[in-house]
């Protein structure tokens, strides 16, 4: 049994959970797949055999995938794509099935984010977070939904975070982008269940990205502030939560749609902790079989 307090390191519990070429000759397109999680959903795709294209704004986000790709013998391409952009994700959706086939498996991973009282978000920092992540995310299930459903089907798996549900203050635009793809995934997977193509979300709670340490936690005291308050008392591994995406968008998980599944530790169920563990306060009776 491996020691639950410690991250796993690479190579991989997301690719090991699957058998050897569990998705060769698949066409998987990994949103922002070039860096944090992204970048570790990628690796684990490749890894089973899959083409990973990972589109974004900065081609040196995608470089170190795309040099470990060359290096590895994996099946790797990258596309400067701004997803809020309509009419480039759809030349993008073109582009991926003329070079490598119609897309079987679609990330929504891409996301900006940054803390901002509400009160002072300008209209341009909340359609910054929501043109990214509410909009791009139904403009690549869109336009890839729409190759998966003429091909037979597919899997599109929707990277959120539990304040999708829960809330979280700072983060207004986030948790309110989070809340609409989690609300558009489970729409998605009804309307196009009796058509093989699934759609599910990931939660996962704080991990290490230099995204969120850029924007959200900037300094060694809120990091640990955060990492405090989590039960398991780390951050999740980006491998861990990489984990869950392939087991679901994988074979393993054909009869799974609509569902969220939530990685975080136990950090969303609240803090739970009124007493110590042990922490007794009525007399123990006495029994008189023991
Ligand atoms: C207030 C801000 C701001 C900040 C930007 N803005 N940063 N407002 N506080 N820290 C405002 C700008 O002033 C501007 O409004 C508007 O937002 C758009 O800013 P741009 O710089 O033009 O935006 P853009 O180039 O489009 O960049 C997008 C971005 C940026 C979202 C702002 O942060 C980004 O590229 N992020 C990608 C990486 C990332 O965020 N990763 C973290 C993922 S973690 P005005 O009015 O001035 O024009 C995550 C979940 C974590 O998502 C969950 C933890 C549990
Ligand atoms: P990250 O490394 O900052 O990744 C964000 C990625 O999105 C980057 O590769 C970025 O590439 C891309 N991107 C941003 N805006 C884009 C746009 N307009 N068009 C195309 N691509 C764009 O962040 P991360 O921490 O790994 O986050 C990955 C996912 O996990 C996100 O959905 C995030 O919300 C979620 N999440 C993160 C945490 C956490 O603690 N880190 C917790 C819960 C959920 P470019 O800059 O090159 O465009």
């Amino acid at each position: 049994m491996s020691d639950p307090s410690e991250p796993p390191a690479f190579p991989s519990t997301a690719a090991a959970l699957l058998p050897d070429g569990a998705m060769e000759g698949r066409v998987v397109v990994v949103t922002g797949g070039g860096t944090g999680l992204g970048l570790e959903i990628s690796r684990g795709f490749a890894a089973l055999g899959a083409s990973v294209i990972v589109p974004s704004r900065s081609p040196e986000n995608q470089a170190a995938f795309l040099e470990e790709a060359r290096a590895r013998g994996w099946k790797a391409a990258g596309y400067q794509l701004d997803v809020r952009e309509s009419a480039e994700v759809r030349r993008f959706a073109e582009w991926v099935a003329s070079e490598h086939g119609p897309a079987d498996v679609l990330v929504n991973n891409a996301a900006g984010n940054f803390v901002c009282p509400a009160e002072r978000m300008s209209a341009n920092a909340w359609r910054a977070v929501l043109g990214i992540v509410l909009d791009g995310t139904f403009y690549c299930s869109k336009e890839f939904g729409k190759q998966m459903l003429a091909s037979g089907g597919g899997a599109i798996c929707n990277i959120i975070a539990t304040y999708a549900w829960t809330g979280m203050a700072g983060v207004t635009h986030s948790a309110s982008a989070k809340a609409g793809v989690l609300a558009m995934s489970k729409s998605l997977a009804i309307e196009w269940a009796g058509r093989g193509v699934r759609v599910n979300c990931v939660a996962p709670g704080p991990f290490e990205s230099d995204g969120a340490k850029q924007n959200l936690w900037p300094s060694e005291e809120v990091e640990e502030r955060i990492r405090s308050s989590v039960p398991m008392g780390r951050f999740a591994g980006r491998e861990e939560v990489a984990a869950q995406v392939l087991w679901l968008c994988s074979d393993a998980s054909r009869y799974v749609t609509g569902a969220d599944i939530t990685i975080d530790g136990g950090l969303s169920l609240g803090s739970g902790k009124m007493w110590e563990p042990g922490e007794r306060f009525t007399r123990k009776r006495e029994r008189s079989d023991t």
